[in-house]
């Protein structure tokens, strides 16, 4: 019996399999077992029910073994390769060293060939036995095949790094890794970190600095993360960060924004982001703004932003406080909306929700105060 989730893999792969070259090997293996297509059906569909078939015969070991051949025989590029025997050793079907431990049986095996065949847009989308959320935003990354320098800014421990370090190694090759923290102990941490691992030879560099040294150092970047960063950057400041920032991404670079859209834990200070408020405060820059809003598996908010620099044009600095000043109003009147929604309609269910609506209202007006602050004492000495 094919359970939902195994017709939703089989489906998967016979889609797979039908758009690539592997068709030919799978139609040869479908002709080796008699099995007889159907004129009026399309490959896809010839291709689940001989799986679906196959695989729930008593004499599936047969067929195992053949689609097994059927994963050998692939001309699969070396980014694919190196991306299915990372698969296999996480399933452990593989060692470290590249030998095959063991081949998976019965209800494994549908997991199997999905993590081998699997299209690399669902692989990154999905993660795999990667972490998701970091997979999708280095999936860019994967069509280097020259040099570039990645800014890892705020790069606490290195987790970044770390997903970085799984990426096949001819891209890796082509990495310049600088990861940039306010917080000298993570610094202090990541380097040793990067010393243990051996990351310096894998990467074309693996450096880690400082505010000062980083934005005295001038650098020239193609991309610049930001991985749950934002949201600590108190509001005063960001404009002239995002103003060094922008200066720092060449033409066609872009920098990348990873973010949960309400943070779990309320986190004191904190002010999370939305997709409105990423399309406001990036208004009129040098950046082509595209915003995506998604729930990871287990059901966390998140929000992915890819800005990329069209030009090198510099975004005048009063031109970047405008639009923060306006997504912070706006922001704030969405907030209240959201509020009195909230106390009017009486609904319990809602109270966590209510709670954290109030401390991120809070942060806000505290951070916003001081901006204005800052802003008018910078006028008064003008004058
Ligand atoms: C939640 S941690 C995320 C760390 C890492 N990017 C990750 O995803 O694991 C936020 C990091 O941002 C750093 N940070 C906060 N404000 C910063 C600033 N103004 N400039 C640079 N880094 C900052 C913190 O020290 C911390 O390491």
């Amino acid at each position: 019996m094919v359970t939902p989730e195994q017709n939703e893999s089989i489906s998967h792969i016979a889609n797979y399999l039908a758009m690539n070259d592997a068709k030919q090997y799978t139609f040869q293996i479908m002709r080796s077992y008699g099995f007889q297509y159907d004129p009026d059906s399309s490959e896809s569909e010839n291709l689940i029910i001989f799986i679906q078939h196959y695989c729930s015969d008593p004499g599936k070991e047969d067929f195992i073994d053949a689609m097994t051949v059927l994963i050998g025989n692939y001309d699969l590029t070396e980014v694919e390769l190196e991306r299915v025997d990372y698969n296999l050793q996480n399933l452990g079907y593989m060692l470290e060293e590249g030998m095959v431990v063991e081949i998976p049986k019965e209800d494994d095996f549908y997991e199997f060939l999905e993590q081998c065949l699997r299209d690399p847009e669902a692989l990154k989308a999905e993660g795999g036995a990667y972490d998701g959320a970091l997979l999708t935003l280095t999936e860019g990354l994967m069509e280097n095949d020259e040099d570039f320098t990645l800014i890892d800014y705020g790069c606490g421990e290195g987790r970044l790094l770390f997903a970085l370090s799984h990426i096949p190694k001819v891209i890796k090759k082509h990495i310049t890794y600088v990861g940039v923290d306010v917080d000298e102990e993570h610094l202090e941490a990541l380097s040793a970190k990067i010393k243990e691992s051996g990351f310096e030879s894998e990467f074309k560099s693996c450096t880690v600095m400082n505010l000062q040294d980083f934005f005295e150092a001038g650098l020239d970047a193609d991309y610049i993360f930001m991985v749950n960063v934002l949201h600590e950057i108190p509001l005063n400041e960001l404009p002239k960060l995002i103003k060094d920032l922008e200066s720092m991404v060449k033409k066609d670079g872009v920098m990348l924004i990873h973010e949960m859209r309400e943070l779990i834990e309320g986190e004191m200070r904190f002010v999370s982001w939305d997709e409105e408020d990423i399309d406001e405060q990036f208004k009129n820059t040098s950046f082509n703004v595209n915003v995506r809003s998604y729930n990871s598996r287990s059901g966390i908010p998140l929000l992915n932003v890819h800005l990329n620099r069209e030009g090198t044009t510099s975004t005048a600095l009063e031109e970047i406080e405008g639009n923060l000043d306006n997504m912070i109003k706006n922001k704030l009147k969405r907030i209240e909306e959201e509020l009195k929604e909230i106390e009017d309609s009486g609904d319990e269910l809602r109270i966590r929700r209510y709670g954290y609506l109030l401390m991120l209202k809070r942060n806000i007006e505290l951070q916003y105060a001081q901006f204005v602050r800052e802003k008018l004492s910078d006028s008064k000495k003008e004058e």
